[in-house]
This record gives C-alpha cells, structure tokens and sequence, in this order.
C-alpha cells in the first residue's frame, strides 16, 4: 500500500484536508536502477571551522527534537535547516538553537512539501529524517534523487515492500548510505551481550527473542495539549504521535514496530553479512486494549469509544534464518504491562534474558543457576561505551540515542558506508508488510525477500567493531 493510498483508505487524507499544516499527500517516489552500495565518498574532514558536517533535520517533532539537542552539543556538527509543518514543534526546536546561543538554522514550513525547497536549496552533508511513519518512504528517496549521500531515517523505511525496495534501489543508484537511526542497536546491555557473543561466550547461536513491548497506551492517546496521555483523543484532535500513529493501529494488524527488537539480534548474527531473514509467519491476538483504555479513561460514551482497532494487542512473529536460527519478535504496545524488549540470546554454550536479568554460561555459572547479568554485562562492556560513557550522559533513552547519532555523523565525517545500511533497515522494515500478509492470509508462512539480491552471503560485518562509533 502506498502512502496516498493508505491515508486515503485511513481517512486521514480527509483530515489532512482540512489540516493543511499537518498532513498532506502527494505522490509516490520513484525508484532507480541497482549499482554497488558498499563504496566510499570523499571524507570530509573535521576539526576546523568551515569543516562541520552540514546536516538538515526534517520533522522537528519530539524525536526530531531530541535529535537536535544531540546534534546542538557537537562541535563537528552545524544544522543548517530544519523544516516542519507544525509551529509548536519549529519553535520547541529553534529553542533549542537560541538556549545554546547557537545560530538558528533556516527553516522551512508552510507546505508539506517544503522539504523538497529545503534539499534543493541547501548544500548537505546529511539529512536526517523524524517525520511521521507514513512521510518516510517519500522523503528518504526525495533526499536520494536530491543528491544527499547520507541519509539517516527514524524507524521504518515506508508501509509496503514495495516501498523498502524503492529505497534500496534509489540507494543503490545513487551509490548513497541509508541508515536507520535504530538506537536499541547502541543500549549498553545489548552491546554488552554483543561483545559476550563475538567472544564465543554463548557457543553458536540457536534461538533469539526481542520485540516491542511497551505499553503505548498515553502515546497513542492524549488531549491535544500534552504528548502523553491526559485524554483520549487522537487524529487531529491530539499532539505528537498520537495525532498520525494510532491512525496505525485502526487499519492494520501485524507487527508495526519491530525495528528495536530485530536490530540488535540482527546485528547479533549477521543478518545481510554471512546470514539472512528466509521466511517468517505472524500471529494476531484479538484487539481489546486501546478500546479498554478508552472506556476507562474517558468513559464509555466518547466517541473514539467506538472506534474499532484492528491492531491485535499481541502480535507475535516467528522467522526462519539461513544459518538455522530462530527468531521470535513480540509487538506487544496496547496493553498496561512495565517496559521490556523482552530479548533472550540462546545459544549452544548459555543464554541472556533481559527479563530476568540474568544470564546462564554453561561450565561458568553454577549449574542450572541463573546469574545475575550484571556480573557479566559489566565485565564484557562493549568498548564503544567504555570510550564514550561520558559524552553520552543526558542524551535520550539512557545515553544509546548518543551512540546512533554519532555513527552517522563519524560516517559522514569519514566517507565510509553507516554501520547499519539501507539493506539492514529495508530487512528490518520489510517485517511489518510480511506480518501483515501472513496474519491476513491466515498465519500463512511467507518468504522473506534478499534485499542484497545475493550479496549477504560475502558482505562483511561493520557494526561496532571498534571503540570509534
Ligand atoms: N527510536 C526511538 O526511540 C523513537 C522514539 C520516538 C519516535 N521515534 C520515531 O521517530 C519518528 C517521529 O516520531 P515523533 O515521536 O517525533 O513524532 P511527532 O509527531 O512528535 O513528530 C513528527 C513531526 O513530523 C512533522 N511532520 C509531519 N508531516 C511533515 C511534513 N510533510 N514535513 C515536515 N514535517 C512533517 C510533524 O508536524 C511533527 O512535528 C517516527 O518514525 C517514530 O516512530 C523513534
């Protein structure tokens, strides 16, 4: 489904009619032909005045915020532009800006389309892109065709697999670096285990489990003032996502965030680099949650009581690997339940289980007895942390937002290929349609397509192989 068709089908393309600052539609992008995507640009050296990376920030919502906060504390960094459709979020960011006493960029709104203006005006180093889910595909591929080499994207590349293909060939045309900002990749625990693992602690890997399971509940609803909670509206009554992402869990059903779970399990057995997703099968619970939160927030008679989510509360997905993995990834955002990713890393030799917070080494740990995972995680810190623990201190969700913002700046800086590239984030991206189609077609088990169309079996690993970013 493209984004016109899937806002026309949602309603929201009604809404954004008579919203003209928040949401418009246009035309899809288009995609280009195939060429080599593992290519170095010309660096850009950093350290001197007039050698900052120029980067341009689009969707300057509460993500987009945080990301400009990061940006803001770089001194290797100048943000040139920033471009929005909503006032309140341009003069959060260009707050921002003026706290620090730095200049403002220039910002572009008043259209939804203005971020074309911005990619032709301006000359870049880098775009980066936290926009609502349903803008990406179009933005990411106008960034491509603008002539942007670096281009960083919030989670979830498009709606469709036709769209993650479109920004894996428009990637591969212009022989341009496409990553996404999937910040659960950099959390210290996982990094940890990821050093625990390239040391062979858990033998060879068998079975992974990760997902999203966060209660979104006062995300996806609120009262139009504030972005959490206090009412229960959402569309164009509410503020930040619940304005554009509930309309999400109305229309579809399948797991519609799974990019923080398979990330880091991906990056744990080399995915695209030596391994690859083959087949994958979804299963849907029935959908109670956000009506239940609306009844008991706000009573029985609101309206949105009576609006009909399609988006099961549970979602759970099953996929198959070359090498023989397992993988199990929970969508799990509707139901009142504490925060947990939920991973466990199983392999031949011990697992981790994030829940329990414990980890068993067999031949280490007493036998049959968990630890706790303190004692291993602290000893097998990955060095990227151990080196940069400090700068990362205040940045968001504990410190890891640091981390992804600095692998795409330090990529830029140094013309090498991002860490995780357009093939890790279209493979990411692409489990949302698959689970879609498998829940819609009755749990059937769908093949997962090669985004690398063959190049995973030789492609080398680059995440987090050193200290540097
Ligand atoms: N990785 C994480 O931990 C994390 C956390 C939160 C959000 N996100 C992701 O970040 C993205 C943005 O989420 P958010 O929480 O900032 O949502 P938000 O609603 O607060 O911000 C989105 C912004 O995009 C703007 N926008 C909409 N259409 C636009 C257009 N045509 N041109 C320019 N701007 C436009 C909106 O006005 C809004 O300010 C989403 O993809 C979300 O999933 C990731």
């Amino acid at each position: 489904m493209r984004r016109k068709d899937f806002l026309r089908q949602t309603g929201l393309a009604a809404m954004a009619l008579a919203t003209p600052k928040s949401h418009l539609f246009g035309a899809a992008a288009a995609a280009g032909n195939t060429a080599p995507s593992d290519h170095k640009v010309p660096a850009i050296p950093s350290g001197s005045a007039g050698t900052k990376v120029r980067i341009a920030v689009i969707g300057t919502g509460l993500r987009g915020q945080s990301h400009l906060s990061l940006l803001a504390r770089r001194s290797d960094v100048e943000v040139i532009a920033i471009c929005d459709v909503d006032d309140r979020m341009l003069d959060s960011a260009k707050a921002i800006f003026s706290k620090k006493g730095l200049p403002l960029p220039k910002v572009y709104t008043g259209d939804p389309y203005a971020w074309r203006q911005l990619l032709a005006q301006q000359s870049l180093d880098g775009v980066l892109i936290a926009t609502p889910w349903e803008w990406h595909n179009e933005m990411i591929i106008g960034a491509l065709d603008a002539g942007l080499k670096y281009v960083a994207t919030e989670v979830i590349l498009g709606l469709t697999l036709d769209d993650h293909w479109a920004v894996v060939k428009a990637a591969e045309k212009h022989q341009a670096h496409v990553m996404m900002l999937e910040n659960v990749c950099y959390r210290r625990d996982v990094m940890a285990v990821l050093n625990m693992v390239r040391q062979g602690l858990f033998g060879e890997l068998i079975h992974l489990q990760g997902g999203y399971q966060h209660n979104l509940r006062d995300v996806k609803f609120n009262d139009g003032k504030q972005a959490y909670g206090g009412g229960c509206e959402f569309g164009e009554k509410a503020f930040s996502e619940a304005r554009w992402r509930t309309q999400h869990s109305v229309f579809r059903n399948g797991d519609l965030y799974p990019t923080h779970g398979i990330g880091p399990i991906a990056n744990y057995i080399n995915i695209n680099r030596g391994n690859r997703f083959t087949s994958l099968c979804s299963f849907s619970s029935k959908a109670r949650g956000l009506h239940d939160h609306i009844v008991k927030q706000c009573g029985p008679n609101h309206p949105n009581a009576a609006v009909k989510f399609k988006l099961g509360d549970v979602v759970t997905t099953s996929i198959n690997c070359a090498n023989g993995e397992t993988i199990l990834l929970q969508h799990d955002t509707n139901l009142p339940r504490p925060y947990s990713l939920g991973f466990r890393v199983q392999g031949t030799n011990g697992l981790w289980m994030d829940v329990a917070q414990s980890i068993y080494i067999d031949g280490q740990s007493k036998s049959d007895e968990w630890d706790p995972s303190s004692t291993w995680l602290e000893k097998y810190d990955h060095p990227l942390w151990k080196r940069w623990s400090k700068e990362s201190e205040g940045a968001g969700h504990g410190g890891m937002d640091f981390f992804v913002v600095q692998a795409f700046i330090e990529s830029i800086k140094r013309g090498t290929p991002t860490p995780l590239d357009v093939y890790d984030a279209a493979s990411w991206s692409a489990i949302t349609p698959l689970s879609e189609a498998s829940i819609a077609g009755g749990n059937k088990t769908v093949e997962f397509p090669d985004f690398t169309s063959g190049k995973w079996a030789d492609r080398k690993t680059l995440f987090a192989l050193t200290d540097e970013y």
